[in-house]
């Protein structure tokens, strides 16, 4: 029967087995874990969530300068951070980050497949260089991030994947046109759920994050400053989220606290998907 419980001290300072009270279950205290995508934006946000709630956090993306901004954040909160360039749709770039991780740290217990990529074209005009890049960072590249972190948790016997799609998968946004995009988040739900049920009785649990409209460069660029007002009045909260809003969901599936939960598509996005 699995229990959730920490070694403790009895009156006599000798261990024994203790249950784990709820806001110890959210804790990622000795933990390591990997975030993809996290010189900027979500990516950077769960990296320091991570560390707030005890982890050493190594990171990795295609900027060397933007990812040791995001270690000195790691740091900051008070955790250990690791900054490993590396573009995620190159298989061997993405076994290099782990093995990278296994080779300083000996462990790898949180992942969070977060790098992605946007773009807004018409289907009729969509090229096939566009949807390569799509389907390769948003696809391929989580799924090959996730297949690369899981060998290792296998091994191990445990393990928590968490890969960011997006409100996306569910619904067509609207004013923009991003076809190619929605069907790639909703590859990714789909990925993730099977890898879910293949790697459950192994000890991993594999899980995703869909964000709605949030403000980061993807969402908040120029470009899409005419959309704004469309989406907030089609969110029943009425306002973009902020990358911090993001960070309780991603620490919840990281940790214990959702040792019970696999398979399972979070959605943070203050209502979008309800209307
Ligand atoms: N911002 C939103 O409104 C929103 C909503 C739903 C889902 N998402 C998803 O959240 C994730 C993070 O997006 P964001 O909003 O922080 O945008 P962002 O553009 O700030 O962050 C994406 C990060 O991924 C990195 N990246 C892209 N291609 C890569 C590659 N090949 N290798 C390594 N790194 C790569 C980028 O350099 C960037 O740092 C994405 O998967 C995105 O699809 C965002």
């Amino acid at each position: 029967m699995f229990s959730l419980v920490a070694r403790c001290a009895d009156s006599q300072g000798r261990g024994k087995a203790c249950p784990l009270g709820v806001l110890e279950t959210f804790s990622l205290e000795g933990m390591t874990a990997l975030v993809t995508g996290a010189g900027t934006g979500i990516g950077r946000g769960l990296a320091v969530g991570f560390a707030e709630a005890g982890a050493s956090v190594a990171v990795c993306g295609r900027t060397p300068s933007t990812l040791d901004e995001t270690a000195v954040a790691i740091e900051a909160a008070g955790g250990r951070a690791l900054a490993i360039p590396a573009d995620v749709t190159k298989v061997e770039d993405v076994q290099r980050v782990v093995a990278t991780i296994i080779e300083t740290w000996g462990s790898l217990n949180v992942a969070c497949n977060n790098a992605g990529v946007n773009n807004w074209v018409d289907s009729v005009n969509l090229s096939e260089a566009d949807w390569d890049w799509i389907y390769d960072t948003n696809t391929k590249g989580a799924f090959f991030c996730t297949q690369a972190e899981a060998r290792v948790m296998i091994a191990a016997g445990s393990g928590s994947i968490i890969n960011l799609a997006s409100m996306s998968a569910h619904v067509t946004n609207r004013p923009q046109m991003q076809a190619h995009y929605n069907s790639s988040k909703a590859a990714l739900v789909q990925l993730t759920k099977s890898l879910a049920a293949e790697w459950a009785p192994l000890g991993v649990r594999v899980n995703t994050l869909s964000p709605g409209y949030t403000r980061t460069e993807m969402a908040d660029a120029p470009r899409t400053r005419e959309a704004q007002p469309i989406w907030t009045r089609d969110t029943p909260m009425g306002r973009m989220a902020e990358v911090d809003e993001l960070q309780g969901a991603a620490v919840f599936l990281a940790s214990d606290a959702s040792s019970y939960v696999t398979g399972h598509d979070l959605v943070v996005d203050g209502g979008f998907t309800v209307w």
